[in-house]
Formats: C-alpha cells, structure tokens, sequence
C-alpha cells in the first residue's frame, strides 16, 4: 500500500471559540465554516488541514486523513486492507464534498481511530495568506506534518501500519521500557507516531514552518495571549526538529517546529535513540 501523506485531520474540542484566538498564535488563517460548528485551519493550498469541530463532551482525534496517489492507488489500498480483515465503509458523496477530496473511503485502526484514505484533493486557489506574515509551512508531498497518537494497542497498531498501510519505521524510542515508533510513508522523518497508553488519545499534532524565525514569532504570539507553553524550544535527536510545544484549549499539544530531517529510503537505516530531546523542551519554570 503506498500512503503518500498525511493530508488532514479532524479535531473535536469542547470550546471552539477558544480555537480562533489560538490557531491564530499557531500562524494558521482560520475559516469558519457556514454551519457555526467548525473551524477550518488553512495553511497552505489545501482548503484546510486541520477541521476542528465543535463537541459537547469529546476531545481529541476525530479523524486522519492518508492520502493516496489516485483512484487506482485508494482502490488498491481498499482490496489489501479487505483481504488483511479491515472493513473499508465507503464515502457518501457529502462526505466527499464536506473533505474535499474526490475520492474517500472509512477504516478503523487497531486503536479505534478513525482513518479517512482518500485521493484527489481540490485545491483552493486563493492564495494562502497568514494573517501575521511569517514565510509559510512546509507541506506539498511531505504533507501538512504529523500526528503522535497514544494506544492501548502499541504492538497491533505497528503492525497495522507497517505491515498493511506500507509506513517505514524511522526509528524507535524506549523509555523506560515502553517502545515508542516513529514511521514515514514520504520523506518526512515520520508522519505518525506511536506512543504506548492507556486509552487511545491524540498527544499533539505537528506545523512545520520555514524558517526558526516563525517559530520565534509563533512562541511570541502565545506569550502575547497568555497561550499556555508545555514545553519550551528544544530539539529532537530523531527528526532534528527545533521546535516548542503549545498547548491547545482541548488538552492536547501543537508542536510548531522547523528544520525537519527527511529520509532517503535508499540510505536510511533504523535507529534507537535514547532521549526525546537534545536540548530544551522543558516545561516552563
Ligand atoms: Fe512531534
């Protein structure tokens, strides 16, 4: 199976309101959608990467949307994961309209998280244009960055997504015996990883910008509204990230990073690191 990138994902929060003032602090143009319970955060050319829906009660990853190259490709994907026992629910033509992709079809992973596999996404053409500058994300086929999910599931999930969805283990981190697994399925050092827990839960989501100066003026930002930081700039050994962790009004974490590693398949070999950070990423004193 050959999942291109991670292309959107859903969100559900408890206080969406909160969500505007916030995802301008991230750096994202935010779009609220005609139906009063949505807001889309844009980033690039896609129409939104990240739909954060209003809930009464749930929190967290509502949905992740993979990409695929093509019809063939989704088509593909839907025959491997039937044979490998994963029901595939196909789209309503609303649903396809609502993502704005041409093609889509449901599964569930090993965790219980709902996955979105689709192609052909339309694009918005106006150009994207933050309301507070800054040079941009890095996206096109490295996708709009990445996903740190926790699960009960850590050993069946790895299996999932190496063995059916064809992701690469970029390296593995075990602290204190738990094995957390980082994967790529493009150059991007990982799209997803997993991180062993007791209940499924999304840690944090990942916008890579262009430059370290928006990542300064992203923390600038959040020291202006007050935006609680859960770990200050530091980097990753793994990734080369540099990057802080914010923390969002629905309890999970954004990391706004730059300076991704990418991996070549050709040369890359698997590793174990052996701290999540080099430098920094401490809670704030
Ligand atoms: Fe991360």
């Amino acid at each position: 199976m050959d999942v291109r990138a991670l292309g959107y994902i859903g969100v559900d929060v408890t206080d969406l309101a909160a969500w505007t003032t916030y995802a301008e602090a991230l750096g994202a143009m935010v779009i609220p959608a005609p139906d009063g319970d949505r807001v889309f955060l844009r980033i690039d050319d896609r129409p939104y990467r990240v739909a954060v829906h209003q809930s009464d009660d749930e929190q967290g990853l509502a949905f992740a949307g993979w990409e695929f190259a093509d019809q063939r490709a989704l088509d593909q994907a839907v025959v491997e994961l039937e044979a490998a026992g994963y029901p595939v629910k196909p789209s309503s033509e609303v649903e396809r309209a609502d993502r704005r992709v041409s093609g889509l079809v449901h599964v569930t992973d090993p965790s219980g998280f709902a996955l979105e596999l689709f192609w052909g996404p339309i694009l918005d053409h106006e150009p994207f244009n933050s309301p507070h500058g800054g040079s941009g994300f890095v996206t096109d086929s490295l996708g709009f960055g990445h996903i740190v999910l926790g699960t009960p599931h850590s050993a069946a999930a790895t299996e999932f997504y190496t063995e059916i969805m064809g992701f690469r283990v970029s390296d593995y981190w075990r602290p204190g015996g738990a094995e957390v697994v980082f994967l790529h399925c493009n150059p991007r050092h990982h799209s997803l990883a997993l991180v062993p827990a007791e209940v499924p839960q999304l840690y944090h989501f990942m916008f890579e910008t262009r430059t370290l100066d928006d990542v300064g003026y992203a923390l600038d930002r959040h020291h202006a509204r007050g935006i609680p930081i859960s770990m200050g700039l530091g980097r990753h050994p793994n990734d080369e990230m540099v990057s802080f962790y914010s923390r969002s009004p629905a309890g999970f974490d954004v990391e706004i990073g730059c300076g991704g590693r990418l991996v070549d398949d050709a040369t890359w070999t698997v590793t174990e690191i052996t701290k999540a950070s080099l430098w920094g990423h401490h809670p704030p004193s």
